[in-house]
């Protein structure tokens, strides 16, 4: 595995754990040590237990050189990041084709090389022009559909195992390395390469987009006194539209759907076609983050200055410590630079991405963080945020509470007396 990030760690541990040897690379030198030490480097439920169980039974490895690493795999992965360009919609490709250059310079025998990363449709034929041995390499494509925070189930149970490739040969290895997981009942299947790089962008972007219309419906139950919970509900249940992804909430975030709908519009704009359903989920997206920062004013009004703003949870979803693009990265400069206190308690402890703020104060406890709060917003579900008893935890009694996750019910709240105000429900305050 070649990037040992949130995918590359969570797939290289999960295929030693089936029977694989396998040795993760990084170019991050504090990274490998961590791991040697049996310090996970990310936060993924599971995942400490399953790298400690396979380093011990020497089936996976950690090392900074890939030339070694290259040597002992007949098959190699490439799991590193493809950030979007900077002020650009289209993907950054130099991580993935400098790992094409380094497998090239370092391989002596034959090799599958596998895109695990998510990449735009043509990037295995680019790897393979890089490669240019047709016989010494095989170039695949077999994107990756984990999901943080349940990515070690979604590794052992997926949905669907998609190999993309333009030569058969290859196939009955791939099928070989993904046994364990197809004989327990996993969807296996093959197209060519280009159609698996598709999918990955597809699925992302429609999941992306049903996000983006129940938040859209949601603004729409807010001036109309509906229920957004009974629309989710009564959508939902119609098996052609199907419950998930369904639940209104801040604008999407996370180290996939922001990039991804850009990448797919990219994909678009560079064969000429205009994707212009996904163009719209991308701008309203980002009209929902300053939406969402208007209600906030709405709530406590025009001058924050001085307001103490409690976050809880900063990620962009529970049972991760990932920052990448969370709504909470444009909600709590803004509110910060509007003059207000901000403080935040995060299960995962405090993020570097705030610790220049000025004003802006990590809790590693709920109740010290609310304890004078005169706004809460709930940013994340944790399981942790779901059942506070927020009078007891707050001392100043004028507080109010914002519920982007709509955790609470709002009959309760009212009846607690708690001036509480939620995502696409009738405003009673
Ligand atoms: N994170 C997810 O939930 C997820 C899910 C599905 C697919 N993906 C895709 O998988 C890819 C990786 O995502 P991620 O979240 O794991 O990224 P990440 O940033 O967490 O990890 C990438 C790792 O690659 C390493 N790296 C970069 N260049 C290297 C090189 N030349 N040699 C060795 N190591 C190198 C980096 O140091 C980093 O640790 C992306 O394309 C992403 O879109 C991510």
């Amino acid at each position: 595995m070649i990037g040992t990030g949130y995918v590359g760690l969570v797939s290289g541990a999960c295929f030693a754990d089936i029977g694989h040897t396998v040795y993760c690379v990084d170019k991050n030198e504090d990274i490998i040590k961590k791991l040697n030490l049996g310090k996970p480097t990310i936060y993924e439920p599971g995942l400490r237990e399953i790298i400690k169980e396979n380093y011990r039974s020497k089936r996976l490895f950690f090392t900074t050189n890939i030339s070694e690493a290259l040597k002992k795999s007949d098959i190699v992965f490439i799991c590193v990041g493809t950030p979007s360009k900077k002020n650009s919609l289209s993907v950054d490709l130099s991580y993935i084709f400098k790992v094409a250059r380094e497998i090239l310079k370092f391989s002596k025998k034959k090799k599958i090389v596998i895109t695990k990363s998510t990449v735009p449709v043509g990037t295995g034929d680019q790897i393979e022009k890089i490669l240019k041995d047709k016989k010494k390499f095989t170039v695949i494509s077999n994107p990756e559909f984990l999901r943080e925070g349940e990515a070690i189930r979604d590794f052992r149970y997926p949905d669907r195992i998609i190999i993309g490739s333009n030569e058969k040969n290859s196939l009955n290895i791939m099928k070989k390395l993904y046994l364990p997981l197809i004989n327990k009942g996993a969807k296996y299947f093959t197209t060519n390469r280009r159609g698996a790089e598709l999918i990955k962008y597809a699925s992302n972007a429609f999941l992306a987009t049903k996000i983006t219309f129940i938040n859209e419906i949601a603004n729409l139950c807010e001036k109309t006194g509906i229920n957004i919970e009974d629309i989710s509900l009564g959508m939902g249940s119609d098996v052609r539209i199907g419950s998930r992804f369904l639940r209104a909430g801040p604008a999407y975030g996370g180290s996939c759907f922001p990039k991804d709908t850009k990448g797919l519009v990219s994909i678009g704009d560079k064969e000429k076609i205009d994707l212009s359903l996904v163009r719209s989920v991308i701008k309203s997206n980002e009209n929902r983050k300053k939406l969402l920062l208007k209600r906030v004013h709405s709530i406590v009004g025009k001058n924050i200055r001085n307001k103490k703003i409690v976050f809880l949870g900063v990620t962009f979803k529970p049972n991760t410590d990932d920052m990448r693009d969370s709504a909470s990265l444009s909600m709590i400069p803004y509110l910060q630079k509007k003059g207000a206190k901000i403080l935040y308690y995060e299960p995962t402890g405090e993020k570097k991405e705030f610790s220049n703020l000025k004003n802006c104060k990590f809790y590693n406890q709920i109740h010290l963080a609310c304890k004078d709060a005169d706004l809460i917003i709930l940013h994340t579900e944790w399981d942790e945020f779901k059942t506070l008893d927020f009078n007891k935890v707050v001392k100043n009694k004028k507080y109010k509470l914002y519920d982007l996750r709509n955790l609470y019910n709002q009959d309760e709240m009212m009846k607690n007396k708690i001036k509480y105000f939620s995502i696409g429900r009738p405003v009673f305050n």
